[in-house]
């Protein structure tokens, strides 16, 4: 496993790997690492002759500069683990390095699917990730690239951009890690107060519960029966609780059968933002 922080090294050897027609699977991070990243580390591995994992914490994908100078930063513990797994390069820019001196976005279009959701609560948020995302594109020239889908909207919006610019890059959404009591795995996971975190498996039981009520009861309905179950809850505050179409993302009030929908979380647990999502059958 070779650790590179050179843009231009980086670049050169992949080129020199691609040239010789090795297939290249890009896991892009912001290190923090637990098993769900693992997890999209180890699908790389197995459908690709070269791994790249990037760990960069990218500041212009946050809106709040305490969440980004709070975000978790583990680097060694992450390359030990990262060692196991057997994936080939570790790129770890420098921020200046990958923006070139000027820390700022790009601004995007992704057909709206920017404007829903995660979009409408962390402003800028999908520029600075399309920004980032496409930087790696471009210095790693992946063959594919992995996402987990705890990151939903992310996934459909970097699908979005591969499409828009036209990249021939396979994006692969993997499913969300879980830890036994059902919280969806997030860096941001190790944050949480004692307290906090033995409530937080209340998000993935909700949602358990939408997905078993989504046939009988209707959109609006689950809607406030979800609102209602938040506000018994002290430790944890709904941002927002949405049922969209799974490719649009648009908000779906009235259902149709057989159309793709999934359910959408935002909460707070204390100062930390976790999400998920769970797909429903209609
Ligand atoms: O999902 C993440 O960890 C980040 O948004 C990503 C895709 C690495 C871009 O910084």
């Amino acid at each position: 496993m070779k650790i590179i922080a050179a843009t231009q090294e980086i670049k050169k050897v992949l080129t020199s790997l691609k040239s010789s027609h090795k297939t290249i699977g890009l896991v892009p991070t912001m290190g923090a690492l637990h098993k769900g990243h693992l997890s999209l580390v180890e699908k790389s591995i197995a459908e690709n002759d070269v791994t790249v994992v990037s760990i960069f914490v990218n500041p212009t994908q946050f809106d709040n500069k305490e969440d980004l100078e709070n975000y978790p930063s583990t680097l060694e513990k992450d390359l030990k683990l990262l060692e196991k797994t057997g994936c080939d390069f570790i790129f770890t820019p420098d921020s200046n390095e990958v923006y070139d001196h000027q820390i700022v976005s790009e601004h995007f279009s992704f057909d709206g699917l920017e404007h829903e959701m995660e979009g409408r609560h962390r402003k800028n948020h999908f520029d600075g990730v399309g920004t980032i995302v496409s930087k790696l594109f471009d210095i790693t020239k992946p063959t594919r690239a992995y996402f987990g889908e705890k990151d939903f909207q992310q996934l459909q919006i970097i699908k979005k951009l591969v499409n828009i610019k036209q990249l021939n890059i396979q994006i692969v959404g993997c499913k969300i890690c879980r830890e036994q009591d059902g919280l969806a795995m997030s860096s941001r996971n190790i944050r949480l107060s004692d307290e906090h975190r033995k409530a937080a498996p209340f998000i993935h039981q909700t949602l358990q519960e939408v997905k078993q009520k989504a046939a009988s009861f209707s959109f609006p309905e689950l809607s406030d029966w979800v609102k209602n179950k938040f506000e018994k809850q002290t430790l944890l505050e709904l941002e927002y609780f949405e049922i969209a179409e799974e490719k649009s993302l648009q908000t779906v009030k009235i259902k149709k059968e057989n159309e793709p929908y999934r359910a959408f979380i935002a909460v707070f647990a204390g100062p930390i933002r976790l999400i998920d999502n769970i797909a429903l059958s209609i």
